[in-house]
């Protein structure tokens, strides 16, 4: 299975601190943001990796990243997406890397305690569609949140006032190979992006989606007060774990 490491975007919510630098490089405790989610893809056995880097400083990723030689990969892909159409626009980007094998997606910004090793492994047994993981929260209107009937997810809502439950849709994501012809069907939302969510609800219609609770601590690092949550729990317990 390959990577998407999604880290496009502006990250114009978190200026000054990314007036000159790209929100990815910003430091969680003692490494860049964008390590966490490489290591997470990694400790998984994924070792065909594509970054998505936007903006100003995508010299800056090359530069830091290579080859991937600290993740003991021996290749690294990179692609840039130009402005901030949004997270499946960036992800549309992977269609040629991707072509038509299954994908597993990460953003950026999204870091976690441990690890994602049992859904990829109950991903590489599902026949087709796709596989997304939720975690409960005390603030599910800042994220995508799943609404259920039983077991079953019916819809997502994005950012939702009202959240229909207290789990949010984490930017971990797995789809199988026909998840670009649906991004090119897609109309930008109310912000002007193309949501990652609507793709997540084209699965859910089509009755083809799976979903896990992910075990372990999980946040994002995309707004200050998340970035300050996100070098805290490092330092106090450290990330993406094996055990
Ligand atoms: O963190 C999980 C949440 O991420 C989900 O619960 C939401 O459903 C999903 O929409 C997303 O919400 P955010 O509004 O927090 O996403 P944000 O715009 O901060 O983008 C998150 C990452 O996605 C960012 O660090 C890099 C990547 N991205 C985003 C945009 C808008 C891109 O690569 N390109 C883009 O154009």
């Amino acid at each position: 299975m390959k990577g998407v490491v999604l880290a496009g975007g502006l990250g114009t919510r978190m200026y000054p601190l990314t007036k000159v630098t790209n929100k990815h490089l910003l430091p969680i405790y003692n490494k860049p943001m964008i390590f966490y989610p490489i290591r997470t893809l990694v400790n998984a056995g994924i070792d065909e990796i594509l970054i998505v880097t936007g903006g100003n400083n995508a010299g800056d990723f090359l530069r830091l990243l290579g080859n991937g030689k600290e993740f003991g990969l021996r290749h690294l892909n990179y692609t840039y997406q130009e402005g901030e159409g949004g997270i499946a626009a960036a992800l549309s980007l992977a269609e040629y890397f991707a072509d038509g094998d299954r994908i597993v997606v990460i953003l950026g910004d999204n870091i976690i305690e441990k690890n994602i090793c049992r859904a990829v492994e109950a991903f590489r047994d599902q026949k087709e569609g796709a596989r997304i993981m939720l975690k409960e929260v005390p603030d599910p209107h800042r994220f995508g949140v799943p609404a259920f009937e039983g077991d079953r997810i019916v819809r997502i809502d994005e950012k939702p006032s009202h959240p229909a439950s207290n789990y949010a849709v984490i930017g971990i994501y797995m789809y199988d190979g026909k998840v670009f012809d649906f991004i090119k069907t897609l109309k930008p939302s109310e912000r002007g992006e193309l949501e990652i969510t609507d793709v997540n609800n084209y699965y859910i219609r089509e009755g083809k989606i799976e979903w896990d609770v992910l075990d372990g601590w999980w946040t994002d690092a995309g707004t200050f007060d998340s970035l300050l949550y996100a070098c805290n729990m490092v330092k106090q317990t450290g990330a993406n774990k094996l055990v």
